[in-house]
């Protein structure tokens, strides 16, 4: 297998994999509707892989123009990024969120049984496990009902693979859950670009010490933790694009008819947000005012991965310390803000 789309490819987590990729030799396509990316994070995948990307500037949902895309190009497999992502604009836009986040996956695989089938990963979420009853979960650990429709279209769009791939027998699927995504590239050439205000951690804290937020909010110091506030398993991006290239080489080698298989991405290391910030400040040398305000609707009070499923069948762990990941935060935004 050797040419892989990513739909969603402009973004935080498509860039990193596809240096992630190209390193490990493969062709990498990239479509991407630039609704929530511009082209800036594709630049610094080219700049750092010296390789000039195929880019088609395509909606997912419009299959006429994905189509054109696999009519160019002889493509192996797919990794699905393309979505909304924000929690709580899918509350107040619910259909938006349903409409493109399950349009655009069915639109790809209705493609890639069309053309002949193909291996796909799918982007899921810790979120489908919302607050489970026992820590750390396994892959095991039962769905909870989805608190966001965010969350719903993960959960659907899980089934809607394993239902394809159940019929399909040319389709192979491979779901990753990925727990909390942090961090950029060491190079400091591609990161997290939120626009407008972040909703995540990480880039607030960022932003935050940057000078361009005021002070961080730490929701809620209640929580039935050792400090009391929220425990996150929070996984170093190119850790993450790292098990992207882990689960295609394994789809390759145990070629899994009919069943799609599912793997929790995370460190398996819980850490609050007061411990986050106060790492943030120590390794950085750079200070993040917060306050600690009530908690935010919808959060857990913890979750974490149990990951040895990855760890063994896919051979694949997280390798970057938690300092490390938030230095390279932190270089990405200096870079991109201009701060010496
Ligand atoms: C959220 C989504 C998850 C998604 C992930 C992407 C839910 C409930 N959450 O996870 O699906 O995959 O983003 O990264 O669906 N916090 C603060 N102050 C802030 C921002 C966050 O204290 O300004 C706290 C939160 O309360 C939470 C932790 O930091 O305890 C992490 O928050 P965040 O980065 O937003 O991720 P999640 O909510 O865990």
């Amino acid at each position: 297998m050797k040419t892989i789309l990513i739909t969603g490819g402009a973004g935080f987590i498509g860039s990193h994999t596809a240096v992630e990729l190209i390193q490990a030799g493969y062709e990498v396509i990239v479509a991407d509707n630039l609704s929530n990316a511009d082209t800036t994070c594709l630049e610094g995948v080219e700049k750092i892989t010296r390789k000039k990307i195929p880019f088609h500037k395509a909606d997912c949902c419009d299959k006429r123009q994905l189509k054109k895309i696999f009519e160019e190009h002889a493509i192996d497999g797919a990794i699905h990024f393309a979505g909304y992502k924000a929690v709580g604009e899918s509350v107040y836009k619910p259909l938006m969120y349903y409409h493109n986040n399950l349009t655009s996956f069915m639109t790809l695989l209705e493609i890639m049984v069309e053309n002949g089938g193909g291996n796909v990963v799918f982007s899921s979420s810790a979120t489908v496990y919302g607050q489970p009853d026992i820590l750390p979960v396994t892959e095991e650990t039962p769905r909870k009902p989805a608190a966001s429709p965010y969350g719903n279209t993960k959960q659907i769009c899980e089934d809607i693979l394993a239902d394809a791939v159940r019929a399909h027998p040319t389709l192979k699927g491979i779901i990753l859950r990925y727990f909390n995504p942090i961090g950029a590239h060491a190079s400091a050439m591609i990161g997290e670009l939120p626009r407008g205000v972040p909703n995540n951690l990480v880039p607030f804290i960022t932003q935050t010490a940057a000078g361009i937020r005021e002070e961080l909010q730490i929701y809620g110091n209640d929580y039935n933790t050792p400090d009391g506030t929220a425990l996150r398993d929070y996984i170093d991006v190119v850790d993450l694009a790292a098990a992207h290239v882990s689960a295609l080489k394994h789809m390759v080698r145990t070629d899994r008819t009919g069943s799609c298989d599912i793997f929790n991405v995370g460190t398996g290391k819980p850490i609050s947000v007061m411990e986050l910030v106060n790492k943030f400040q120590a390794v950085n040398k750079v200070p993040v005012k917060y306050r600690i305000t009530g908690r935010r609707e919808g959060d857990v009070e913890a979750v974490w991965a149990d990951t040895s499923l990855a760890n063994t069948v896919l051979g694949w762990k997280a390798a970057c310390s938690v300092e490390q990941t938030l230095e390279k935060a932190w270089a990405w935004e200096k870079r991109l803000r201009g701060i010496k």
